[in-house]
């Protein structure tokens, strides 16, 4: 029997990979215990998110916490050499909320996946690995490059290499600043390269920039274009915090993002690092955003705006991704930034009208 492990299968990520790899493998395990809604309240559940993915027939749930190093080896050890991919979403994804609560961070990103790893090796070390870091690894070091304002947005200097591409992964991941969450994903983004180059493990490191989609539980700390879209459908104000709205981000669909793991799968480059986002042409600057999700939807954005910005939000990062392409020559990005506006408005939509799970909100 072919087994997939997903981590975190109820948050975006990991149930975008649960239904993409329902019909590839067996028998699809996921592992999640919601601590989502711990962190960030009730709008950050994922209730509705893992109820669509126990309707999937192959699917088996673990309500685990990838803390508990018993229990997550527990279940890597029913399923043991059946187990084909692992796919690690499980996390805690926001850079503020890890300033408030450092080693509840450090347990669920770094110890948490230390647990995995090494419940693979002792119970199944030939399947491979995908773990989901984070380009806050980098810390603050592309405030560092040579940036230039235009009237909409922070943009690498034309003059400098990364301009036409993007960030590459030979950026420092040493020296300058970075936030909690960023230690915590370097230290598990580390021992995964070592788990690689040490013990052999078939793992595969993805820095992913900023990754969305319909099944995003967008909230203020976490997941900026969900919850920007979230509260333009309610009417509520989005807070456009620092830069002048000027911070640009590359946006990736986490449909996107899977058919990397899955090309990563069928081919793997043991310890390999590579950077995972939409490149140049699904970036935009927050202003950018709003002005393109207001043409495409006609909803008004209400916005206010917050001087003071965000420790570590750096002003520009666009990801360069010919490092992966070179390595998987089929793998494109499938959706582009319309196509992701688009659907995360019409979950937002749907889920204004029905409430989450299906439930009227007044009924
Ligand atoms: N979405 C992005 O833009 C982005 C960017 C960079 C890195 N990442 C990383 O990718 C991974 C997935 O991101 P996402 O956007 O899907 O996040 P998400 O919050 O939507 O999903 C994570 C899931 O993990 C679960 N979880 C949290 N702590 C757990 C624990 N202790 N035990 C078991 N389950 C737990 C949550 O309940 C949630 O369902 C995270 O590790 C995140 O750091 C995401």
């Amino acid at each position: 029997m072919d087994v997939v492990v997903v981590t975190g299968s109820a948050g975006l990520v990991g149930g975008e990979a649960v239904r993409a790899f329902a019909s590839r493998f067996d028998l699809v395990v996921g592992v999640d215990n919601g601590m989502r809604r711990d962190f960030f309240g009730p709008a950050g559940s994922v209730a509705d998110n893992l109820a669509a993915v126990e309707r999937i027939p192959n699917y088996r749930h673990h309500r685990v916490d990838v803390r508990d190093h018993g229990a997550l080896a527990a279940v890597i050890g029913e399923y043991g050499t059946d187990v084909r991919l692992v796919v690690h979403t499980a996390g805690q994804p926001s850079d503020e909320w890890a300033t408030g609560q450092p080693l509840v961070d450090l347990g669920v990103n770094a110890v948490g996946t230390m647990n995995l790893l090494e419940a693979v090796r002792r119970h199944g070390p030939e399947a491979v690995v995908v773990l989901t870091s984070t380009t806050k690894v980098y810390g603050d070091a592309p405030d560092a490059l040579p940036l230039v304002e235009t009237a909409t947005r922070w943009e690498i200097d034309p003059a400098h290499p990364y301009h036409e591409h993007g960030i590459d992964e030979s950026l420092r991941a040493d020296g300058g600043r970075r936030t909690f969450f960023g230690v915590s994903k370097l230290a598990a983004d580390l021992a995964a390269q070592s788990y690689a180059g040490l013990l052999g493990l078939r793992v595969g490191v993805f820095r992913c920039g900023s990754v969305t989609g319909a099944g995003h539980a967008g909230v203020e700390l976490d997941g900026f274009l969900s919850h920007l879209v979230r509260s333009a459908v309610r009417g509520a104000a989005f807070p456009v915090i620092g830069h002048g709205g000027k911070q640009v981000r590359d946006v990736l669909d986490a449909r996107d993002l899977v058919e990397m793991f899955w090309h990563y799968y069928l081919d793997p480059r043991p310890g390999e690092v590579y950077l995972a986002g939409g490149g140049r042409e699904r970036s935009a600057s927050i202003l950018e955003l709003i002005a393109r999700y207001e043409y495409l939807t006609g909803h008004e954005v209400p916005f206010e705006y917050v001087p003071e910005h965000r420790f570590a939000d750096v002003r520009c990062w666009i990801t360069d991704t010919r490092k992966f392409r070179r390595d998987y020559v089929d793998w494109r990005p499938a959706h582009d930034l319309d196509d992701i506006v688009r659907s995360v408005h019409e979950r937002w939509v749907e889920v204004e009208r029905f409430g989450l799970d299906g439930f009227p909100v007044n009924p």
